[in-house]
C-alpha cells in the first residue's frame, strides 16, 4: 500500500469522527485532503467548518461545505488535521504545509484534536523532520542564530521561485534540521516567546487526542 493509500484509509476512517450537524475544525495538507474527499462523498449535514488555511477553504467550499469565521465560533467539539511527526504521547511537529499558525489557532478553539497520518509519521523523538517555525520576516536571521545556539541549523523555506515563501499571514517560515525535542513542551514554551516568533510548529499544549494512523495492517488508534 502507498503512502497515498494510507492517507486516503485515514481520511475515511475519520468521517466516524464527525457529528452531524456540527461544526468541525479542518487542517490543511495532502491527509487532510483525502478527509475533505471522504466528507464531500458521505455528504454528512455540516452547520459548517473552521478552516485552517486558504487551500482547505477552497476546497471545503468546492465541496458544498459552508466556510464559517472563526472569530464567530466560540468553540469546537473536534478540529481535524495531519502531522508531519507525532510521537507517542500525541505531541507532533506541524507545519510542513506552512499552515501552522492558523492551524494552531483552530486547534485551540477545539475540544479534542484528531491527528489523522500514515504510519510514517509516527516517532519515538521529534526532530527528524525540519520544525518549522512561522516568523515575522525582519527577524529570521536572528531566529537563525539563536536556534544554531540550541544545535539547529535553520533555513528560510523558499517557494517554487526561489524567494522566500510567504504564509497566508504574510511572514516566512525558518525550518530547523538537527534538533531532538525531548521535550516538546519545553521547546514549544521556549521558542514561543522569541520576539518575531509567530508559531513554532510543536504541538505538544495542542496535542493530538486521539489518533488515527494509517498501516498497511489497517487504521491504528492511539489514545
Ligand atoms: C500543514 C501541516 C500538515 O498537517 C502536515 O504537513 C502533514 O501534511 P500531509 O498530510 O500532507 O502529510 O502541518 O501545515
Amino acid at each position: 500500500m502507498d503512502q497515498d493509500t494510507l492517507k486516503a484509509l485515514v481520511g475515511q476512517a475519520a468521517l466516524a469522527y464527525v457529528q452531524p450537524h456540527s461544526i468541525l475544525g479542518v487542517g490543511t495538507g495532502s491527509t487532510v485532503n483525502k478527509f475533505i474527499e471522504a466528507l464531500a462523498k458521505a455528504a454528512i449535514p455540516l452547520k459548517g467548518a473552521v478552516s485552517s488555511s486558504e487551500a482547505t477553504t477552497k476546497l471545503l467550499q468546492q465541496a458544498g461545505i459552508e466556510v464559517l469565521d472563526s472569530s464567530a465560533v466560540a468553540s469546537l467539539d473536534w478540529y481535524i488535521d495531519g502531522a508531519d511527526e507525532i510521537d507517542h504521547q500525541g505531541f507532533m511537529v506541524k507545519g510542513g504545509g506552512a499552515a501552522l499558525t492558523r492551524e494552531k489557532i483552530v486547534a485551540d478553539l477545539a475540544d479534542k484534536f484528531l491527528c489523522i497520518a500514515d504510519a510514517s509519521k509516527l516517532v519515538e523523538v521529534l526532530g527528524q523532520f525540519p520544525l518549522p517555525v512561522e516568523v515575522v520576516p525582519m527577524s529570521s536571521a536572528h531566529i537563525i542564530r539563536r536556534f544554531a545556539t540550541l544545535g539547529g541549523q535553520a533555513t528560510v523555506r523558499l517557494a517554487k521561485d526561489g524567494q522566500p515563501l510567504v504564509t497566508d499571514n504574510g511572514m516566512h517560515i525558518v525550518d530547523v534540521r538537527g534538533l531532538q525535542i525531548t521535550d516538546p513542551k519545553a521547546m514549544e514554551d521556549l521558542v514561543s516567546v522569541w520576539p518575531g516568533v509567530v508559531t513554532v510548529g510543536i504541538f505538544a499544549h495542542h496535542k493530538a487526542s486521539v489518533c488515527l494512523l494509517g498501516s498497511p495492517e489497517g487504521v491504528k488508534t492511539l489514545t
